[in-house]
């Protein structure tokens, strides 16, 4: 099975993704995406951004800055509560992150205290990785960066360690300017910052990352309608509940419906729940992959009234690609507080004023995505030889390439690559055997090769080959943009282009 170090040095070989200033030496946590790795990114925000905001009436978008005020991170509980304990070697000063300290030893300590760590530490007879020594007592430790904002005399502020932040104290302002009515949502895309006392598992744990998150409010007076879940009521899922996991149970198979029946998360957070594994689904994700995670109680965020993830079966074990949180009043509330400022609502059909609750926050990390994405497109195809990368068409970094068959045909396929450029992310190569040509798109995930022989001047049309049955098919260069523009939307499969 690959890997996680297997991946990295793949995405490495290929260029997809290298560590933050190699020829340093690197940076714990900190990683450089190439042109691939750009381009799987983009793709993936585009889809997530296009399938959620753009195509839908109920969500606006906003860009918050980075760096904000503060006051921002003593309302929400950041600046106190966003802590993991840090486990302290006494003898060579090593520092590693309790908890995942003791989940690799297979114990769960998941939202356990110092003292119940300690115990652990003792019953277990464990001491430091690196050196044998004893472990200091654990404490918690803040994982917001920070930095001082203006010259000599100037403040501490903090990178933002979620999205989500940029979106309450703007609450009041986009609601109005975008003229919204509850229930709707505000969505953000961007970086976010954490400083991971044990980063690893390539992208899985950074300290740089990019989030999309999506926060939902709805009135407290209207948490459920009818039509909300019923598209998603019969789609089927495997779930891990708080219960199974107290009693070491293995997830099971669940529909929505039975879900909510169960009332496991609310109505919102199920349909949030439903859409994304739906959109994790629709973008070539196999379902065995994937499944719902409910937080323990002990888990839970100091902001979440409950949690549900979606967790994704990397090689390294089910792990969270995506979050749901149950947020209630407490961002608003904690706002209104500190900054004095009115965020409630007024509903005007019952004439009061009421807080919103943000009954969902969807929230997406880009690279765990991508890294999940890779992950079930990647085939090392003993058949042809080399790595075959099945991502979805839509996220794939290099849609379309272009050979000429033989150096007598460059101009004219250069202008063919030219021309369809215009429409789509084209990689030109004219060098190697076809055969080489098409393993080496292959291992990027270029779904179409568009090859250009010495019918195509005659006959003026040149082959498709597709990259997942290797199938090819003559078309007319004149439809070629056309024919690869249904394809790649996903409008018509290769095998209807062949009939
Ligand atoms: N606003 C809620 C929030 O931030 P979270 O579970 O801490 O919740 C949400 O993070 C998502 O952000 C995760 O599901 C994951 O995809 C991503 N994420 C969190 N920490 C990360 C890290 N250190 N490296 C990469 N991605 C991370």
């Amino acid at each position: 099975m690959l890997s996680i170090e297997d991946m990295a040095a793949f995405c490495r070989r290929k260029g997809f993704v290298y560590p933050s200033a190699d020829i340093y030496g690197g940076i714990a946590g900190f990683w450089d995406f190439g042109h691939l790795g750009v381009g799987l990114k983009n793709a993936v925000k585009q889809e997530l951004w296009r399938s959620f905001v753009l195509r839908r009436e109920d969500i606006v978008g906003i860009d918050g800055s980075i760096i904000t005020n503060p006051l921002v991170w003593k309302a929400s509980g950041h600046l106190e509560s966003f802590t993991d304990l840090l486990l302290p070697c006494k003898k060579c000063g090593h520092r590693t992150r309790a908890d995942l300290f003791l989940q690799d030893k297979g114990i769960s300590a998941e939202g356990m205290s110092p003292q119940q760590i300690a115990g652990l530490l003792k019953k277990h007879k464990l001491s430091c990785e690196k050196c044998g020594g004893a472990f200091g007592s654990a404490h918690a430790f803040n994982l917001m960066f920070s930095t001082a904002v203006g010259p000599a005399s100037g403040f501490t502020a903090y990178l933002r360690p979620e999205t989500a932040q940029s979106i309450f104290p703007n609450f009041a302002l986009v609601m109005e300017h975008n003229r919204m009515k509850l229930p709707f949502g505000i969505a953000q895309l961007g970086k976010a910052f954490r400083n991971e006392i044990s980063p690893r598992d390539f992208l899985f744990r950074s300290r740089e990352f990019e989030q999309f998150e999506l926060e939902f409010f709805v009135d407290p007076g209207q948490l459920h309608h009818d039509d909300l879940l019923k598209d998603a009521l019969e789609l089927e899922v495997q779930v891990l509940t708080a219960e199974m996991q107290r009693e070491k149970q293995e997830h099971a198979s669940l529909t929505i419906k039975q879900m909510h029946q169960q009332k496991l998360g609310n109505p919102w957070q199920l349909y949030w729940l439903a859409q994304f594994h739906q959109w994790f689904l629709l973008h070539g994700i196999r379902k065995e992959n994937l499944r719902i995670r409910e937080h323990l109680k002990d888990e839970l965020a100091h902001y979440a009234l409950s949690c549900f993830d979606i967790e994704y079966r990397f090689p390294f074990g089910w792990k969270e690609i995506h979050g749901n949180a149950d947020r209630g009043a407490y961002d608003l509330k904690q706002h209104m507080q500190h900054a004095q400022s009115d965020l409630t609502v007024f509903q005007e059909e019952r004439r009061e004023k009421i807080i919103p609750l943000v009954a969902s926050e969807p929230s997406q990390g880009i690279e765990r995505a991508l890294l999940a994405f890779l992950f079930d497109a990647y085939e090392d195809s003993k058949e042809r030889g080399n790595v075959v990368l099945h991502l979805d068409s839509r996220l794939a970094p290099v849609q379309v390439a272009v050979f000429p068959l033989v150096n007598k045909l460059i101009t004219d396929a250069r202008q063919i690559a030219e021309h369809l450029r215009q429409h789509f992310t084209v990689f030109f190569d004219k060098s190697g055997s076809i055969g080489r040509r098409y393993a080496r798109q292959d291992e990027i995930g270029t779904p179409y090769c568009i090859t250009i022989d010495f019918d195509s001047l005659q006959k003026k049309d040149a082959t498709i080959r597709d990259r997942d049955t290797t199938q090819q098919v003559r078309v007319k260069i004149a439809e070629l943009p056309a024919v690869l523009r249904q394809l790649i939307s996903q409008e018509i499969p290769f095998a209807e282009l062949q009939k």
